[in-house]
Formats: structure tokens, C-alpha cells, sequence
């Protein structure tokens, strides 16, 4: 059972913050480490996109203690569950992964059989903040009841 779970995206900056924020929220109370980063770390240090705070605070979610980060290679080691937003983010993870890599890597939503994408939308480009955490609610519900 997975006691730790990261998100994971490109920037770190609007879908992997918004999972992480939503998350919390959902698994509040089950004692759950929880955290999110990014591939790139392009945007390393910075808050979360205010289009995605924007609409995430619209549905009471709060995203602004948030700060982008790199996915380094200890968190491999110090999460049971990474999870992808797109089959990009998995490949990079997978290129990036250490030998003896413990973290089990998983696309968010495989969780969410309802949703007829296999990747999350990036929304930096299409500005589509609220259909993505839409689909990000519903596929961490699906993660909670799975793990
Ligand atoms: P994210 O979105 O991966 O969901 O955080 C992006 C944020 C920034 C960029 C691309 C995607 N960018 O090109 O800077």
C-alpha cells in the first residue's frame, strides 16, 4: 500500500500542483505524504500558474504554498507511487530513474476509466484550467480508492 505520493509534470507549475492540492484535500486524514515536482525545473522556486490557483480556489482548493521543483533522483527512493500526467512525463521519469529505483510509476489516469484521454491536457498552452482539474479531481478520487 502506498504511503507517499508525488505528482509529476513538466513545469510543476499547473496540472502536478493542482493533483497534489486536490489530493490532499481527498486524502486528508489518512496520513499520506504528499508532494509534487516537475521534469523540467524550468520553473523552479515559482507559485503555481494563477490561472490553475484561480480555478482551483474556485472549488476549494488551495495552491498557494505550492513552489516548483525539479524531481530529483532521492525522491525515486522516497515515494512509493509516482504519478505521471502524460506518457511524456513517463518516459522522462523512466529515463531518469536510479538503479534500484523503489517508486512504482503509474499515468493519473489509468485511474479515472470514465475520462476517454490517457493523458492530462497541458493547460499551460490550451488554457483548458477548467476541463484538467476537472479530470484531475476524478482521477484522484480513482488513486485514493486504489491505493
Ligand atoms: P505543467 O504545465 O507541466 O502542467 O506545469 C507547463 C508549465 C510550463 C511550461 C509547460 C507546461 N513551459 O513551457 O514553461
Amino acid at each position: 500500500m502506498a504511503r507517499s505520493v508525488l505528482f509529476v509534470c513538466l513545469g510543476n507549475i499547473c496540472r502536478s500542483p493542482t493533483a497534489e492540492a486536490v489530493f490532499r484535500l481527498q486524502a486528508k486524514g489518512r496520513g499520506l505524504v504528499i508532494d509534487s515536482a516537475g521534469t523540467s525545473g524550468w520553473h523552479d522556486g515559482h507559485p503555481s500558474d494563477a490561472r490553475a490557483s484561480a480555478e482551483a480556489i474556485r472549488r476549494g482548493v488551495d495552491m498557494s504554498y505550492i513552489r516548483s521543483r525539479k524531481v530529483t533522483t532521492q525522491d525515486f527512493y522516497d515515494f512509493d507511487l509516482i504519478v505521471a500526467m502524460d506518457g511524456q512525463n513517463m518516459q522522462d521519469l523512466r529515463a531518469a530513474a536510479p538503479e534500484g529505483s523503489t517508486a512504482r510509476l503509474v499515468k493519473l489516469l489509468d485511474y479515472a476509466p470514465g475520462v476517454s484521454l490517457s493523458d492530462v491536457p497541458d493547460p499551460y498552452f490550451e488554457d483548458n484550467f477548467s476541463e484538467v482539474i476537472d479530470m484531475i479531481e476524478i482521477a484522484c478520487a480513482g488513486l485514493l480508492k486504489g491505493i
